[in-house]
Formats: structure tokens, sequence, C-alpha cells
């Protein structure tokens, strides 16, 4: 157990917190416990997913740290609660009403591209940051494993849609991880708060440990040849007219056909894909399965969504293979 306040902690809801909650998808709880942990960060603070800076507004009221914060931006005209045509400039504008623009590094990229780590590496260096905030979606695990390296060895550890009824599938698969890295011994859980917010931090060696955890790939299977993984956002729909198609590489191959029926793609199979809302249904090229047969599965978007990549679980070397996939 935490010797930390935990429960009083995400009970303060600050002024700034209060602002927050206005522009942000978290519950105030889970804010107010970012804002109270940030202030007792060792290291500047790593966000991954901001989105109109939310979340970073908690992350920066409190603390004298730096807060790294990584978003690509774009456009989400529309969500339901907080449409934006512009991602990057309601999150400058969101964190200037709040006094709050000179603590944040907004750093406008995905966190898997090879910028992204370099300017990591220079500004905080490995081992050198205090928490890391994982909110992307899709990638959360990805995102978990490969950024772990800057933080602390006591560095606290936050993970949203641990649970969600929102993103069921998508909080399934995560917790799925998560709760394995705590059997590990890797991480210790503080609390889940909010909508489903898990909060805990880095146990001693942690940090090999999630580097090393097979588990990453988020496929599942749907009968003969046919896999599928949630890939976040509804409006990626091939299915309808126009728009945002995808392009599925494995190991750096391109897979298809695409628009493949769900028939086609579970009964012949040979890398035969879809993409139906928010998820990817798929086939390998020699119809192996893609949890355990080692390759890389990597999906780019149109419309100016950044890709993802998946690494197959049975990989020993998962840090060697998300660093080609940077390289490349
Ligand atoms: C659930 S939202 C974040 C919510 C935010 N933390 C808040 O307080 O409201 C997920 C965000 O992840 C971002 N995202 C998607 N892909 C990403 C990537 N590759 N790197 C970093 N962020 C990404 C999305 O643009 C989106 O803004």
């Amino acid at each position: 157990m935490s010797e930390l306040p935990i429960a009083r902690w995400a009970e303060d809801f600050t002024p700034l917190v209060c602002e927050a909650r206005k522009v942000s998808m978290l519950r105030e709880e889970a804010l107010a416990l970012l804002a109270k942990l940030a202030a007792y960060s060792n290291g500047p603070v790593i966000e991954i997913g901001s989105y109109v800076g939310g979340s970073t507004i908690a992350l920066a009221s409190e603390t004298r740290q730096k807060i790294f914060s990584i978003e690509p931006g774009g456009s989400n005209a529309q969500h339901e609660h907080l449409p934006t045509t512009d991602i990057t400039a309601d999150a400058r504008a969101n964190l200037a009403r709040c006094g709050l623009l000179d603590r944040v590094d907004m750093v406008v990229a995905g966190f898997q591209d090879a910028a992204t780590h370099a300017y990591l590496r220079r500004h905080i260096g490995i081992g050198g940051a205090g928490m890391l905030f994982v909110d992307t979606d899709p990638g959360t695990e990805l995102a978990l494993q490969s950024y772990i390296q800057y933080l602390r060895p006591d560095g606290f550890v936050i993970i949203d849609d641990y649970k969600s009824d929102e993103a069921r599938d998508k909080s399934a698969l995560l917790a799925t991880f998560v709760d394995d890295l705590i059997r590990q011994d890797a991480l210790e859980t503080f609390g889940v708060y909010g909508w489903g917010t898990w909060f805990g931090r880095l146990r001693p060696g942690g940090i090999a440990k999630i580097e090393r955890v097979r588990g990453t790939n988020p496929f599942a299977p749907l009968g003969g040849f046919k896999y599928w993984a949630h890939i976040g956002h509804p409006d990626r729909d091939d299915t309808t007219s126009g728009v945002e198609p995808i392009a599925l590489y494995e190991d750096g191959r391109p897979l298809g056909p695409a628009r493949a029926t769900p028939e086609a793609i579970e009964t012949i199979g040979l890398g035969r894909y879809a993409h139906i809302g928010r998820f990817l249904v798929m086939s390998a090229s020699d119809n192996s399965d893609p949890r355990t047969n080692g390759r890389a599965y990597h999906i780019e978007f149109e419309g100016g969504y950044e890709s993802i990549s998946f690494v197959g679980p049975r990989s020993t070397d998962l840090l060697g293979r998300i660093r080609s996939f940077l390289r490349r």
C-alpha cells in the first residue's frame, strides 16, 4: 500500500481541477489525483494524449516540474462533449486561460515518432522523468512499453481506460495487460479513480519487466482465420464510402486486399482485412495466429491520423522490434 494519502488527494477539487474538468474526458477524482501526484513527482512529467488540454491543466496546476505533453493534434468535430476543429490550438488556449502555458512543453507529434523520442532523450533523458500518464487512443500498451524507459525507477504511472463503460473492448485488453504487470510485480497499484483511470508506480526492477513483457499484441480471435483489434476512432471506417482508408503491413510488407468481407477474411484469409468502425478485422499473410506468430503489424491511416504499430508477443526482443519500427 502507498504511504501517500491517495484517497484524500482524489477529493481535493481545487479551482484549477474544476477548470480542467470542463475540457477533459477525465472525471474530477482522476484530475485531482493527477494534480497531486505531479506535485510529488521527482522529475518532469510525460503525458501521452492530452486532447484539448484538460488533463494537462490538472498535471500542471500544482507542480514545479515541466510537463511534456505529447499529442499529434488534428480535429474531432464530432466529439459529443468536447468537439474541436484544432486540438492543438484549443489545448494551447485552454492552458493559457489557466495561466499554465509556460509550464507545458507541447510536443505536437505521435508518441511513436522517432523525432518525439529524440526530443525526450534530449530534454529528459533515459530515467529522468518522475511520472508517466498514458491516455492515448489507440496504442496505450505500446506507449507504456516504449516510454517507461524515461521514468525514474520509482516513477508514478497513470493509465487511463483501465476500466471503461464506453470503451469496454479497449479496457478489457488493457486491464489484462496491466494486471499482468501487477502480477509480475512490475507495478504497484494506488487505486482506480474517476471513470476507470489506474494510478500506481513502478516497483523495483519494474522497467525491465515492462519492456520485456509479452502481451502488447491486441489481436483477439473471431473464428477461422479472422482476428480483430480495437484501433480507436469510430470515424475511421472504410466500409462507408470515401472515409479514411487504411493500409495494413506485416513485417513491413503490405497485406490485402483491403475492404474484404468478414466471410472472406474468416474462410480464405491470406492477408485480407477490413476496417469496421473502431475495429480492424484481419488475417495474417499465411493464416497464422497474429497473437503468436511474432510478427510486427503496422497500420497507416489517411487523413492526418497517426499510424500505429503492433508487435507480436512471441518476440523476445520487444524493444528492439519497436526501435526497428521507429527507425523505418
Ligand atoms: C482520450 S483522448 C485524451 C484525453 C485527455 N487526456 C483529456 O484529459 O481529456 C486520447 C488522445 O490521444 C491522442 N492520440 C492519438 N494517437 C496518438 C499518438 N500516436 N500519440 C499521442 N497521442 C495520440 C488523440 O489525438 C486524443 O487526443
